[in-house]
């Protein structure tokens, strides 16, 4: 099978085809999604809540990244894998350059960084030396302390507004993929509308180019609890391999997410 590349994910959003994407953290689940179908597989920071299990993704760091990127990576063939840059792993633009490095020696296809307009600069660089980058909006779970605790973002027009040109100056910089995450379902919408590169959306509703979901949640099995946004697919599915098709076929199809499972 033809490994998945930002040519291919840009393709699909082209034809209408919706993109799925889980977390996975190790080998034997990432050979899994890949053996089932899963487009691009994010090793996230989510790791520091559902591994570590901590209350935030603060305390993860680039080694732990690149350790589970190279497991991961040994797991795949097939489908694309991007790595988050952890916390303060690209507050300067020497530190991102060297880290994103690092991510992608461990075999990331790509890295994953949080935030809007202050990242411009270190975008358009580490895309200029060949390092493609996802960026991620909305509820950023690194600024979860500016936030004041995990909460939808983008409910108010000013917020909204911003998040809209932030995603606008991002596709600019060079950005090949974006995520979105908790913000209402038609404010995604209206940008994946207006955004030519391929959106990803997290509790924002089915009206993006696709579907992200951390594994331990769409499985049920995450140590603290159910985010609204998520479905246990273990359930229904009854195994581990027809809880990820079914993801896949809920996603391409666009009954995931569901009004349940969005904000409005
Ligand atoms: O860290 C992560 O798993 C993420 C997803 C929730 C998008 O950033």
């Amino acid at each position: 099978m033809k490994k998945v590349t930002t040519a291919s994910l840009l393709k699909m959003k082209q034809n209408g085809e919706k993109i799925t994407m889980l977390t996975a953290y190790d080998a034997s689940f990432a050979k899994l999604f890949d053996e089932q179908g899963v487009d691009v597989i994010l090793v996230g920071d989510s790791l520091g809540m559902v591994l570590k299990g901590d209350d935030d993704t603060l305390s993860v760091t680039v080694s732990d990244i690149a350790y589970h990127t190279t497991a991961v990576n040994k797991g795949t063939n097939r489908t694309m894998l991007i790595a988050d840059m952890p916390f303060m792993s690209y507050a300067t633009k020497e530190q991102t350059f060297a880290n994103a490095a690092k991510l992608m020696a461990a075999g990331a296809n790509m890295v994953k960084l949080e935030g809007g307009d202050w990242l411009l600069e270190s975008i358009s660089a580490l895309v200029e030396r060949g390092i493609p980058v996802c960026g991620h909006l909305g509820l950023t779970p690194q600024s979860v302390n500016i936030f004041g605790g995990f909460k939808v973002q983008g409910r108010e027009q000013e917020q909204a507004d911003k998040i809209i040109a932030d995603a606008l100056h991002l596709q600019q910089a060079g950005v090949q993929l974006l995520v979105l995450e908790c913000v209402p379902t038609d404010l995604a919408g209206m940008i994946a509308d207006k955004l030519t590169i391929p959106v990803i959306g997290i509790g924002a509703g089915n009206k993006t180019d696709g579907q992200v979901l951390v594994m331990h949640d769409m499985f049920g099995i995450s140590a603290n609890y159910m985010p609204k946004f998520s479905k246990n697919y273990l359930i229904e599915g009854g195994d581990m391999r027809k809880a990820v098709e079914l993801y896949i076929n809920e996603v391409k199809s666009g009954v995931f997410p569901s009004e349940k499972h969005s904000f409005n």
